[in-house]
């Protein structure tokens, strides 16, 4: 059987939720598939779209990352083929997402269905191979899916909504590592400790209350606590000038509001454009984008 798991948008408070600050996040599918087999030849994690494959030994993040699982998971030699549908690297949540799935795809091929709190323990202990301190957020969405307000200290609390939130997606095609990108933040705030402060508690102030205009259907609020959090977030300096253009391209092409998602430095930037999303993904072709419409939080 293929197990799955989500892909993530972080709607407000990417890098202030490493610092104990709310943020919140919906899920994003299809995220990835995974087919766990038994392995005489070895323990080996294909990756479908990239035509790559990795092995505990072999130097990688990956590699490290599914020995390590395997080994928490008390597996021995099992051949993973994962199937991605987010770019990678691209603050759509794909390493979590991969992390999620392969931990459920070795528990079935053991015939077991894992708990929550066993798949988020598995799950944290991946990503903990990517970045050192990541908030959960990301693999929290990727096994439990929806939309919320996410805190590291007390886990996902849901926001009930009415019907679906459409967003505009697009990859700039530039990486930044997230690890790096967490590191520069950590470096800022230990330079200018007041002022970095204020400025995560403020990210999480337009968290809660983004949370409360979704609740209310108000699109205005949420695009106006997005094009905050945007501001913010180049003050905690992980925006650069490529995603600065596109957030202002799709709010001149009639976006609510237009930020960054994930980890900044390049990857994917939202748009929340209710009825103008096709003049942004237009605006953003004109830029050499290809972005697309989804529905998130399902
Ligand atoms: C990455 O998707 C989100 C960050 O806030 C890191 C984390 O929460 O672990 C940048």
């Amino acid at each position: 059987m293929t197990s799955t798991a989500h892909g993530k948008v972080i709607l407000l408070g990417e890098h202030a939720v490493v610092f104990g600050a709310d943020a919140l996040a919906a899920s994003l599918s299809p995220g990835v598939e995974c087919i766990a087999r038994p392995s005489p030849g070895g323990t080996v994690l294909a990756v479908a779209p990239w035509g790559v494959s990795f092995r505990p030994d072999d130097g990688s993040e990956l590699g490290r990352a599914v020995g390590d699982l395997c080994a928490a998971m008390g597996v021995r030699d099992a051949a993973l083929a994962l199937t991605l549908h987010l770019p990678g690297g691209g603050g759509l949540g794909s390493s979590a997402a991969m992390g999620v799935a392969c931990a459920r795809a070795l528990a079935e091929m053991h015939g077991r269905t894992l708990r929550d709190d066993e798949l988020l323990a598995f799950a944290l202990g991946w990503e903990k191979v990517f970045h050192g301190n990541p908030s959960g957020v990301d693999h929290t969405l990727a096994a439990l899916g929806g939309i919320g307000l996410f805190n590291r200290a007390t886990g996902l609390r849901r926001v009930p909504m009415r019907g679906a939130l459409r967003l505009c997606i697009g990859d700039s095609g530039e990486r930044a590592s997230t690890r790096e990108m967490v590191h520069r933040v950590a470096r800022l705030r230990e330079r200018l400790p007041a002022a970095t402060d204020q400025t995560i508690e403020s990210i999480g102030a337009v968290a809660r209350d983004g949370a409360l205009a979704l609740q209310e259907g108000d699109a205005k609020s949420l695009g106006n606590f997005m094009n905050l959090n945007q501001n913010l977030l180049a003050a905690l300096l992980v925006s650069n000038e490529r995603l600065e253009d596109l957030c202002a391209a799709a709010r001149a092409a009639g976006a609510l509001g237009a930020k960054l998602t994930g980890a900044g430095g390049g990857g994917c930037v939202i748009a929340l454009a209710p009825g103008r999303e096709d003049d942004v993904l237009a605006a953003w072709r004109a830029a050499g984008v290809d972005g697309r419409v989804v529905e998130v939080g399902r």
